[in-house]
């Protein structure tokens, strides 16, 4: 098969950790004969600096034009520390999802029993969680305006903001993924308190009749986030607004032992782009720290999603596993004084794993 993806690094980490993955998609193509072609692209704080854009229209034709999209992670500290740039790389991310239409971001949580020991929570709490979360990604507070500051500055405004077109495509998807899975959807809200929230409960409550097979499970996410901690195991899928989802991924990415092990998919109207849900930990940039893992599994989600090859994912899966059960790990998930590896030393044993198969 012809796989011709857009590799966008980014800043802060992303160039390390996208390297690793681009080996394991090389190395994954040679053994199953696909034909890779891949173009590197900027976005973020090193788009900023090159062409004063986060996200360049040149980049925006290269991800429209390739099949999928590789993706790092943007971010600066140069930007973190002035709240007053006018341009900033986080701009470039939401620009982009929103120019590709990529409004469903699905986010794997899911335990190894490798790493059950690393969890922060008891083995016996984090033992066989395994959940989905449907995350809205083009909406919301990030996207609703106005968005702003008043003229002397001493006000400021976002807007949250969901259509009801907006709700029903990313709920029916939920409740699809739903059907694939244990027939069980959580829908996590504020209605209690939000406008928004009220309209996701309501048009949830249209779809669930159609769907009689799935339990519907109405969450305030406050709740939500406290029953991620005492009993994440009863999740299947999980249903939310951009930045609920956004708050509870990260909460979720730790129970399984690492931030750095969470993938995810973002898909919608145009080409469908994969990235790890952590950011760009640019303290750690150039140090050969990062773990790779979650940008290594984002390649394999990658294969399944946007090229239906589940062998090839599930390889990738396998070749991840095994590196954990053997201890090959970056400093994150060392904290007992074992050796620890570099990204690059991960991402070598991941590849030679896969070309040994
Ligand atoms: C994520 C990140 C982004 C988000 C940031 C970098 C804008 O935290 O993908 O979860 O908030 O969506
Ligand atoms: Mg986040």
């Amino acid at each position: 098969m012809d796989i011709k993806i857009a590799v966008l690094p980014g800043d802060g980490i992303g160039p390390e950790i996208i390297a690793q993955a681009l080996e394991v998609t090389k190395a994954v193509c040679n053994k199953f004969g696909h034909n890779l072609e891949y173009k590197t692209g900027l976005v973020g704080a090193c788009a900023i600096d090159a062409t004063g854009n986060p996200y360049p229209d040149e980049t925006h034709e290269l991800c429209m034009q390739s099949d999928a999209v590789l993706f790092g992670a943007v971010g600066d500290l140069r930007f973190d520390n002035n709240p007053s740039a006018k341009v900033r790389p986080e701009q470039g991310l939401l620009a982009m999802r929103k120019k590709l239409g990529l409004y469903a971001n699905l986010r794997p949580v899911t335990t190894f029993e490798s790493l059950i020991e690393k969890s922060p929570l008891r083995p016996d709490i984090v033992r066989g969680a395994d959940f989905m979360c449907i995350r809205e990604l083009t909406g919301g507070l990030y996207f609703g305006r106005p968005q702003g500051r008043s003229e002397d500055g001493n006000t400021a405004y976002d807007t949250c903001v969901y259509t009801r077109e907006e709700v029903e495509r990313i709920v029916k998807l939920a409740y699809e993924y739903a059907m694939k899975r244990r027939k069980k959807l959580t829908v996590v809200d504020k209605a209690n308190v939000l406008a928004t929230s009220r309209l996701w409960r309501e048009v949830a409550g249209e779809f669930a009749p159609q769907y009689p097979e799935v339990e519907t499970e109405f969450m305030f996410v406050d709740n939500a986030a406290m029953r991620l901690i005492q009993w994440p195991s009863s999740f299947d899928v999980m249903v939310t607004e951009n930045m609920f989802g956004d708050i509870l991924t990260d909460e979720g990415s730790v129970i399984t032992g690492s931030m750095g092990l969470l993938p995810s998919a973002s898909i919608g109207v145009h080409t469908s782009l994969f990235e790890p849900i952590h950011g760009s930990w640019p303290q750690a940039a150039g140090k050969n720290i990062a773990n790779p893992l979650a940008t290594i599994l984002s390649a394999a989600m990658m294969f399944e999603y946007a090229f239906g090859l589940f062998d090839e994912g599930a390889l990738i899966r396998e070749a991840v596993n095994a590196s954990m059960a053997e201890n090959i790990c970056t400093p994150d998930l060392q904290a007992d004084g074992s050796d620890k590896y570099g990204t690059a030393e991960v991402g070598a044993w991941i590849v030679d794993y896969i070309n040994k198969k």
